[in-house]
């Protein structure tokens, strides 16, 4: 009898929990809750003019998400795996997810309706109040109730009036914590550790300097890149009509590596923009004498807040493509030259991750991600080195190095449907030349 009330209560108390983790995945909104990004326009329009084209306006119409979405849906065969691939769009289209459609990645496009379709929003963004978690989009939420009653917009002032929408201070979004909860990705049932860019700033320097996200994200316009090792100058100006002289007005173009995207858009802004993140991002030299038969090069990650690369590190491709002549010029030793397709040897030093099934095989797709089998990348403000060795008896030799950047490897882009014809432009983060002698 005693047995069976405890049973009882262990039961209720797992019902409990069960509800609470329920309730906080499945709250609901009306999709009228949240007001078109254009309504914000209409008195924020510099920061509308930022936020669209950005790679957050584009999250669900990306055509590189929508492929690799696809793709991963296919010859799926057990639960636990489809529960991961149809769960993208908790962050690809927020508040369609949260108002109901689409809940699946399988969910037609087509019938997803505005303001949804536009990706991570103003109006998300500033109603979110807190999270529950740091990972897969565990937001707290309290969005107004559409033009009649917008509701609270929070943000980094605490002397902010509007006509038109209450305001509130939240330190919250003052932090990289709102951006953390997003960009901080778990598989939903193996708990596999997807993508963590959060994870690694908090692991970083930076955190301990108070030096967030938005430091460096939301500083950068067109010429300034704002990275760790460019200054981040303060974007003076007023964040609405009729409001206030400020002294920074935080950005909203949200750049990082992506140029692709944006140039199927045409938006050269952006494409030179991520290009000026790029390439103040990454240091490096090559040491003039060799250690025994091995050339020495340097890299320095000092730019960016978190590894190089980071976010989907099993997609993209950074590598150092070297070539090293010796003193009569001939070719000793090449590696991660591109070939006519744009296709990378199998030689090349190459900065990613790669995901494993739980028993060492090696898986594209992630929603098969049980285990991290490889993981190399340059960390923040941490010296990293690669020795490359010379099969000659040479003394000595002149040294190309050049490290490079692709959101997605060509081969990749090329072995999926959608993405025929897509090309994939890489991007020189830096390089070095140098004469070392043994
Ligand atoms: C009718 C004009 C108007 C519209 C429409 C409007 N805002 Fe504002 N908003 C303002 C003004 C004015 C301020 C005050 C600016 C300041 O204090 O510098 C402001 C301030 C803000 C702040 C800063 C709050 C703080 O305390 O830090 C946020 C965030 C914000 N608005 C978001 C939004 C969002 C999201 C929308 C669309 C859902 C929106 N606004 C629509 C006029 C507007
Ligand atoms: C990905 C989330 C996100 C999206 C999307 C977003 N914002 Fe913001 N916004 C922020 C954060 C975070 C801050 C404050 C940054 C800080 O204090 O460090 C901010 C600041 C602001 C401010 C205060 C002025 C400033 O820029 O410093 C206003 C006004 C504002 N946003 C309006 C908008 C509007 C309008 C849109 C859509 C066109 C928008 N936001 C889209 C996250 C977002
Ligand atoms: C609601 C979820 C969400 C929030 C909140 C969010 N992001 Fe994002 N962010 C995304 C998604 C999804 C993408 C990828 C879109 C794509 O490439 O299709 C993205 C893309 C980006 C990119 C572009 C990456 C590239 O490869 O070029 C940057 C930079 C970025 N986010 C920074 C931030 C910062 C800084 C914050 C906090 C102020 C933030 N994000 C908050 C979901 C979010
Ligand atoms: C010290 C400056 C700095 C800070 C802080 C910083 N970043 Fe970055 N971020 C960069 C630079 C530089 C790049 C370009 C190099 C790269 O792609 O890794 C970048 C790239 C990115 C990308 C594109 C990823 C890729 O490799 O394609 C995303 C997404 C991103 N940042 C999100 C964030 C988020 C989220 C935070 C906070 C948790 C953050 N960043 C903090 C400087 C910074
Ligand atoms: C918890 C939030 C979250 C979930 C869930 C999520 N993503 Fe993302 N996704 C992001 C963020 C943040 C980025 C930006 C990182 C970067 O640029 O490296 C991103 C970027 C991407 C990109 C790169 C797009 C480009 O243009 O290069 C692809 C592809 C992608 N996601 C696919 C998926 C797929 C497929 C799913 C579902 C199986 C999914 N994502 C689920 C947050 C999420």
């Amino acid at each position: 009898m005693r047995k069976g009330i405890y049973f009882i209560v262990f039961f209720l108390f797992l019902c409990l929990l069960g509800f609470a983790n329920e309730a906080e995945i499945k709250a609901h909104y009306e999709l009228s809750r949240f007001l078109p990004p254009e309504v914000c326009g209409g008195c924020h329009s510099d920061i509308f003019t930022q936020w669209k084209g950005s790679l957050h306006q584009l999250s669900l119409k990306d055509k590189i998400f929508l492929a690799v979405a696809k793709d991963g849906l296919k010859g799926i065969k057990i639960d636990d795996e489809l529960l991961e691939a149809e769960s993208c769009q908790k962050c690809h289209t927020p508040v369609g997810y949260l108002s109901g459609y689409p809940l699946r990645t399988s969910d037609d496009i087509k019938k997803i309706q505005e303001p949804a379709t536009q990706g991570v929003q103003c109006d998300y963004c500033h109603s979110i109040t807190g999270a529950y978690a740091i990972y897969n989009a565990k937001y707290k939420m309290d969005p107004g109730n559409g033009y009649s009653d917008p509701g609270i917009k929070r943000g980094p002032f605490n002397d902010s009036k509007a006509d038109f929408h209450k305001t509130e201070f939240s330190s919250f979004h003052t932090k990289s914590e709102i951006c953390g909860t997003c960009h901080n990705v778990k598989h939903v049932v193996y708990g596999t550790w997807l993508e963590t860019t959060y994870e690694e700033w908090s692991a970083s320097p930076y955190k301990n300097q108070g030096i967030q996200c938005q430091d460096c994200h939301m500083y950068q316009r067109p010429g300034h890149p704002a990275t760790g090792s460019t200054k981040r100058e303060k974007n003076p100006g007023i964040a609405a009509y009729g409001g206030p002289q400020r002294d920074h007005i935080f950005t909203h173009y949200f750049v990082g590596g992506n140029s692709v995207i944006p140039a199927t858009e045409k938006d050269n802004i952006r494409v030179k923009m991520a290009e000026d993140r790029l390439q103040n991002a990454v240091t490096m030299s090559i040491e003039e004498k060799m250690k025994g038969n091995s050339v020495v090069i340097k890299l320095l990650n000092n730019g960016a807040g978190h590894e190089v690369p980071t976010g989907v590190s099993n997609i993209r491709q950074v590598w150092l493509k070297v070539i090293v002549k010796d003193s009569t010029g001939k070719v000793v030793y090449s590696s991660g030259v591109p070939d006519k397709k744009g296709y990378i040897d199998s030689r090349a030093i190459i900065f990613g991750t790669v995901f494993g099934d739980g028993n060492g095989n090696r898986v594209d797709n992630l929603a098969k991600a049980k285990e991290i089998l490889f993981d190399k990348r340059l960390k923040p403000m941490k010296e990293h080195f690669e020795h490359i060795t010379i099969k000659s008896d040479d003394t000595k030799f002149t040294v190309e190095a050049e490290l490079i950047y692709s959101i997605i490897s060509q081969k990749t882009a090329d072995s999926l449907k959608e993405l025929k014809g897509l090309k994939i432009k890489p991007v020189v983060m830096t390089q070095a030349k140098a004469t070392v002698i043994r």
